[in-house]
């Protein structure tokens, strides 16, 4: 398989680093006074990679209008981020990424997050929902992604493979307690091959749920990132045994032309 035929998650660049399209505000990538100078973030291994921002997002649009022999998917993924309506709100409101309009639409749907939550989020980078929780009054947010996320000002942000065994463990360590929520927007890179795709992220999801249901007190919520056509019969079963709701939902915010939809579980009968 070529690398042109890999594509990233549906709020990535096409050269791995998450977009920080939403760079708003004082062009940094984030919303102003939630202060880059909070060390809250923690690299707990894996590589340095900068994350996304304004002076990036500029820097990808001057490469569209000169770079020779760049990769087809990689032109197609920019014009279409250039051109997208939650790219720019995501901007204008000071969201660092589009997926943001995700987590409020779900919000928006179930009446999910309150205020003094404390919220994981599994899949973090470039940091959208994280912002989206403590907007909506999150006493605690702990992040977790492959990719370093810039410090959030309220959250703990890790850098680090969910996938790892330890990382479940290091995630609970960060918390005060028992969670109100687990979130995950946990999206491999697409490798084309649909049903490949299709089992890695349910894998992730999978992984994602066992940790919810070891992670939440009663009466919490789960919401995960997968394919349309719903869960598979492994992930349903869970939720269904361990929650009293669980439904589908693909906000509109999600790319029609993307299969992602999003499973909501809720009322975690501990
Ligand atoms: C769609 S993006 C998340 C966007 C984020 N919710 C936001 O609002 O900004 C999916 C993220 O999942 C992360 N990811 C994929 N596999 C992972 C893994 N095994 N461990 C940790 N993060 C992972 C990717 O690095 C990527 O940043």
């Amino acid at each position: 398989m070529s690398d042109d035929d890999k594509t990233p998650p549906d709020d990535q660049t096409p050269n791995g680093e998450p977009s920080g399209e939403g760079a708003g505000g004082d062009g940094d990538g984030e919303i102003p006074g939630w202060g880059s100078s909070d060390k809250r973030r923690r690299r707990v291994s894996g590589p340095m990679k900068k994350g996304g921002d304004a002076r990036a997002a500029k820097q990808m649009f001057e490469r569209v209008k000169t770079a020779r022999g760049r990769k087809t998917s990689s032109t197609r993924w920019l014009q279409r981020q250039l051109n997208d309506p939650y790219v720019k709100k995501a901007q204008m409101e000071g969201y660092r990424s589009r997926a943001a309009y995700k987590l409020l639409q779900l919000d928006e749907r179930f009446k999910l997050l309150r205020p003094g939550m404390r919220v994981v989020d599994l899949g973090s980078a470039p940091g959208g929902w994280v912002q989206v929780a403590l907007k909506a009054g999150a006493s605690e947010v702990v992040g977790i992604d492959l990719l370093e996320i810039e410090a959030i000002a309220g959250a703990t942000l890790l850098q680090k493979d969910f996938t790892e065994e330890d990382a479940p463990a290091l995630v609970k360590a960060e918390m005060g307690g028992a969670a109100d929520a687990v979130i995950s927007d946990l999206a491999p890179w697409t490798t084309g091959h649909k049903s490949t795709d299709h089992l890695r992220i349910v894998a992730l999801a999978e992984m994602a749920a066992h940790f919810a249901v070891e992670t939440l007190k009663p009466g919490g919520f789960f919401i995960a990132k997968v394919f349309q056509g719903g869960s598979d019969g492994e992930l349903l079963n869970l939720l269904k045994a361990n929650f009293e709701k669980v439904r589908h939902f693909k906000p509109d915010a999600s790319r029609s032309e993307s299969a992602e939809t999003f499973v909501v579980a809720m009322g975690f009968k501990g």
